[in-house]
């Protein structure tokens, strides 16, 4: 395949993957606030499985439900597409969340996402289900003011001489859990202002490359899985994250090792997450978000709110639709 055939593959495939994550979110908005995490992920599994298979593709899940002993689909390792059922479409690695915040659904909360990325075969790095110490910032900040091994109020003020600010005008976003009360304490004593979350650290990451947000920096741990797929949209949108894994007993240390990985101190940068060249993001707001609106559901059908970018255009799409669902009998689940 000649690099003007591929560059059409690539520029059509981003417009397909916004179904993937539209399907996802559909299906999970049905069980927005019905107090069932379990049941609203495993619609979005279904739906985004589905969808996934109808694209010409040969893709293989790279970050996925969790291993194959404890995920029926979408399970890491999984080949989904229809290319290889017929030896057709580019090969390529997928990371996905077809419920980026399962809590926030079963309770109505904000910022529930449907995620999926494309990549090269290896562009992605194979993170094991373990935590990750996770700082990120947009464009506008230099990649040089982070460092996961600095005082918080050091970071902060590489943070604000970069953007011009006080650090009292900077906001963080942290995910409010017991883990980061040393951190928030830090960071309150460095003058700046949070914004806790109480969960969906994608979207919290994804808010530092819009100023819109008014987010600065995002800190603290979060699920390892999550910062491929944060660091695949920074690659889209601009932006740099550093991670770390976080490794809590012998059966974490056991899962990265089974992904190749022994430098259990590496610090990851953006790129060694997720490779730049060639990345494709697509979300789809299952509830209200800083980045997007949620799914609106009327009778006969819904509105979704997509966004969809590549890094090789650095285009960043976003997509209104509406669903008929009287008509549109191949999603399943909505
Ligand atoms: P789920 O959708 O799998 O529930 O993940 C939500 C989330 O908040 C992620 O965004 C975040 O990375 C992770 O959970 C944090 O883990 P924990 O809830 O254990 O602190």
């Amino acid at each position: 395949m000649n690099s003007q055939e591929q560059t059409l593959i690539d520029r059509n495939l981003a417009l397909e993957v916004v179904r993937v994550t539209e399907a996802a979110a559909l299906a999970a908005s049905k069980l927005i606030g019905r107090g069932d995490e379990k049941e609203a992920d495993a619609v979005a599994v279904d739906a985004m499985r589905d969808s996934l298979n109808s694209l010409t593709i040969r893709g293989r899940v790279v970050i996925g439900e969790g291993e194959r002993d404890e995920a029926p689909m979408l399970y890491i390792g999984e080949e989904v597409g229809l290319g290889w059922r017929t030896g057709q479409g580019p090969k390529i690695d997928i990371a996905l969340d077809p419920l980026e915040g399962t809590t926030i659904t079963a309770q109505g909360g904000n910022n529930a996402l449907s995620v999926v990325a494309m990549t090269d075969e290896g562009g992605f790095l194979n993170a094991p289900d373990v935590y990750m110490e996770k700082m990120a910032v947009g464009a506008h900040i230099h990649p040089s003011a982070l460092d996961l091994d600095a005082p918080i109020g050091d970071v902060l003020r590489n943070v604000s001489v970069q953007k011009g600010a006080k650090v009292e005008d900077l906001m963080v976003c942290i995910l409010d859990r017991p883990r980061h009360k040393d951190l928030i304490q830090a960071v309150r004593e460095a003058g700046a202002r949070i914004t806790l979350i109480q969960d969906g650290d994608v979207s919290a990451v994804i808010a530092t490359a819009d100023p819109q947000t008014g987010i600065d920096l995002y800190v603290g741990s979060g699920g390892a899985p999550e910062g491929v797929l944060a660091a695949a949209a920074l690659q889209c949108i601009g932006g740099f994250m550093l991670g770390r894994l976080v490794f809590r007993n012998k059966d974490e240390i056991a899962r990265a090792e089974r992904w190749g990985i022994t430098d259990r101190q590496k610090i990851y940068t953006t790129s060694d997450l997720a490779q730049s060249e060639n990345v494709i993001f697509a979300a789809t707001g299952v509830t209200d978000g800083t980045m997007l609106r949620g799914v609106r559901r009327f009778p006969g059908g819904a509105k979704t709110s997509s966004i969809v970018m590549r890094s090789k255009s650095g285009t960043v799409r976003r997509v209104e639709a509406e669903h008929n669902f009287n008509r549109k009998t191949w999603v399943s689940g909505v």
